[in-house]
């Protein structure tokens, strides 16, 4: 056993993020009216299970997509069924319609994760409902700077900013909430 902070293990699938994470989801979630969850970027599905158990606890299920299955392990196939969680292998930007129908106009909880994360970003803040909240994963790498979603984020409000740009907690990962107008 190592004292790493990235990519452990979680149910035995390896992570792409680290357990710090895990924490800020709940603090973000606790006081919010979220009842809809879409992950961009399945990939070993280890972060899907935690919104998947979120989304159950609040009487929803989460939708995910990945163009892939290749990192996934089949043993967590047991437990996306249990929590009923939709995954979808398919290009998210092909299934707009689909996320807007799955979200119905409820506060939504939204995980950028996939290829593009600033487009991901851009196209899906815009659409969604007041106090939604959009995260992005490799915020402040070379992945996605604050310039490259700077411009979607007007009419959002960050959430634990103080926290996320912490480098002892080191989770890569900006959180906002969309304001009401
Ligand atoms: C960084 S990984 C996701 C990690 C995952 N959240 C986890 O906890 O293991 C990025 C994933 O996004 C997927 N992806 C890339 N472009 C995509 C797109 N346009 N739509 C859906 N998934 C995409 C890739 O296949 C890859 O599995």
């Amino acid at each position: 056993m190592e004292a790493n902070k990235w990519h452990n293990n979680f149910l035995g699938v390896r992570q792409q993020h680290n357990y710090m994470l895990y924490k800020f989801i709940d603090d973000v979630l606790r006081h919010d009216p979220i009842d809809r969850f879409v992950e961009i970027g399945t990939g070993s599905g280890a972060l899907s299970v935690i919104l998947g158990l979120h989304a159950v606890q609040r009487g929803t299920h989460l939708l995910t997509f990945d163009i892939q299955i290749r990192g996934r392990k089949p043993t967590l196939d047991k437990v996306f069924d249990a929590l009923g969680i939709e995954f979808v292998q398919e290009d998210c930007f092909d299934n707009i319609e689909r996320v807007l129908n799955y979200i119905d106009g409820r506060p939504c909880f939204f995980f950028c994760d996939g290829g593009n994360k600033p487009k991901e970003f851009n196209t899906f803040a815009p659409l969604l409902p007041a106090d939604s909240i959009i995260a992005v994963h490799d915020y402040m790498t070379k992945e996605v700077s604050p310039e490259d979603i700077s411009k979607a984020t007007k009419g959002f409000t960050p959430i634990l900013e103080q926290y996320w740009r912490e480098e002892i907690f080191d989770i890569r990962t900006c959180f906002y909430r969309k304001d009401k107008l």
